[in-house]
């Protein structure tokens, strides 16, 4: 009999909202989507549950009431029709694959063919040595580990969501391939591809070939006056696109690049009129994505790309988004998972002797000033060309209307029709739907979960979504832009 793949799944945190653990079985919460997930997921493979217990290890809970809690779980999910065929208990600390490997032999597993679903990265680190794909949910702990992840693991919003991945890419390592491959053909015949970036998913044709680049603004309803950012895979790649490379463009380039953050310089002629909207300079970015890095390189040309919605709305920061908006529309799309930096990139322009911050986003403005020194800001001086990011009134737009507070007013609190965008769990007992940002105030964890918030509550029929004000500082003055301009004001 052949082998069957398998996918291994961790509990606290990745099916569960984090907090069962302490001893009490009634307080476990499956994450949102989780059941109809699994239930899809185990017509073709085998599950199996993973749990640390670190508590339990550590004693501030007996291994019985742990057991209660895993029998509760277990109980819950044989309600719901879902098999989970064997539990491991593995000690976090000590996470070795040998479970796996026993997994293999009782099973009849293909390792290879396999997946492991968890919210550590020492969970996926298990399975990587012995070929088992790791797919990393940001739930529970997941987005404390951001940064540590290697950028070639997808991560994902919700286990549902990797679910969906895992269906689309039985064989992982050679569908991602196979899948770059056939966006750096279609680039070559002047097709459109969705690609995945650390800001949000690009729309991208090759920069070099105008009527691929045209069906890029009819896709997205883009007016031609806004110009596209050219994606590139190396720094060299730059030179042949603008005509004059600053030492402070070198040196931002080295500082920030592969990275969320866009330079404006002088085109140079081998830059299409289309791609800049007729202006003299160019927009230039490397994206912090090892498939879409590859991507550029196999296709042998820069990708002009705006954000894959389509124009005004809310940018997307998972596959799932753009199919959302613009299904149909292009010709190959490689799903990377959620973006993990989730607010667009930072638009310098460097046109003039100082600098200017065309768009707050991915990298901080304090952050630009302690490499290259003074920097202004857009809006502050009469600045020569308008043509710039955000001039439009209304941008990254919900179809509820949003207002953005510094302080929720008390009328709305209970009301059922407004939803409410938080950055930490709510002071206030409010009756409408809620969205915390990050439970802990970390920004970088709150930019990461803005869009999909935004277009949860958008789907929700509500009146109104009420957004919090957050602190102006770091990645809090690009998510405070995306809010302002959402809710039309500049
Ligand atoms: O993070 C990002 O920047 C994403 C990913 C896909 O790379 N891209 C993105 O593109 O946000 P888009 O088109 O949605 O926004 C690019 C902004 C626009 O507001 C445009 O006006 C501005 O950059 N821009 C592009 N070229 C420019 C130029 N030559 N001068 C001034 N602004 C420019
Ligand atoms: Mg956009």
């Amino acid at each position: 009999m052949s082998r069957k793949p398998a996918v291994f799944l961790y509990r606290d945190g990745t099916l569960t909202e984090d907090g069962c653990i302490p001893g009490d079985p009634e307080n476990i919460t499956l994450l949102q989507n989780t059941v109809p997930s699994l239930l899809r997921l185990q017509e073709k493979y085998s599950l199996f549950m993973v749990t640390n217990q670190s508590e339990a290890d550590r004693e501030q809970i007996t291994g019985e009431k742990a057991e209660n809690v895993n029998q509760h779980l277990a109980a819950m999910l044989t309600a719901e029709g879902v098999n989970i065929k064997k539990w491991y208990h593995c000690k976090s600390i000590e996470q070795t694959p040998a479970f796996l490997l026993q997994a293999a032999e009782e099973f009849n597993l293909s390792l290879s063919r396999s997946f492991i679903i968890g919210n550590h990265p020492h969970d996926i680190s298990a399975g990587e040595s012995i070929g088992v794909f790791g797919l990393y949910v940001l739930t529970g702990h997941g987005k404390k580990y951001t940064e540590t992840l290697p950028p070639e693991k997808p991560t994902f919003h919700i286990p549902g969501d990797a679910v969906e991945w895992i269906l689309n890419h039985p064989d992982s390592e050679k569908d991602i391939h196979r899948n770059i491959s056939k966006g750096a053909d279609a680039v070559r015949r002047g097709k459109l591809v969705v690609f995945p970036t650390e800001t949000v998913y690009g729309l991208g044709a090759d920069a070099l070939n105008p009527s691929a680049v045209a069906e890029i603004f009819k896709v997205k309803k883009r007016p031609l006056s806004d110009p596209l950012i050219v994606h590139v895979s190396d720094k060299q790649q730059v030179k042949s696109l603008v005509n004059d490379l600053s030492a402070k463009a070198e040196l931002l380039i080295e500082n920030f690049w592969p990275g969320p953050l866009s330079l404006v310089l002088p085109k140079s002629l081998q830059v299409p009129d289309i791609v800049t909207a007729g202006n003299h300079t160019v927009a230039v970015r490397m994206p912090n994505n090892p498939w879409t890095l590859k991507l550029i390189h196999l296709a042998g040309t820069p990708l002009a790309a705006p954000s894959a919605n389509l124009f005004g709305y809310t940018s997307p920061t998972t596959a799932k988004h753009v199919r959302e908006q613009l299904e149909g529309k292009y010709n190959v799309l490689i799903d990377g998972g959620a973006c993990r930096v989730g607010v667009e990139s930072t638009v310098l322009s460097l046109i003039n002797d100082i600098p200017v911050l065309l768009r707050p986003g991915g990298v901080s403005i304090d952050e630009i000033r302690s490499i290259i020194g003074p920097v202004q800001i857009r809006g502050n001086n009469n600045l020569p060309n308008p043509q710039s990011p955000g001039m439009m009134t209304s941008h990254y737009s919900t179809d509820t209307p949003l207002v953005v507070y510094p302080e929720i007013p008390k009328k709305l609190e209970k009301d059922p029709h407004t939803g409410f965008i938080l950055f930490g769990p709510p002071e206030k007992d409010f009756t409408g739907p809620v969205e915390v940002l990050s439970k802990h105030h970390i920004l970088r964890e709150a930019a990461v979960n803005l869009y999909a918030a935004m277009r949860r509550l958008d789907s929700m029929d509500l009146r109104l979504i009420a957004a919090h004000r957050f602190p102006d500082c770091g990645l809090g003055t690009a998510i405070n832009d995306r809010l302002g301009k959402a809710s039309g004001k500049k």
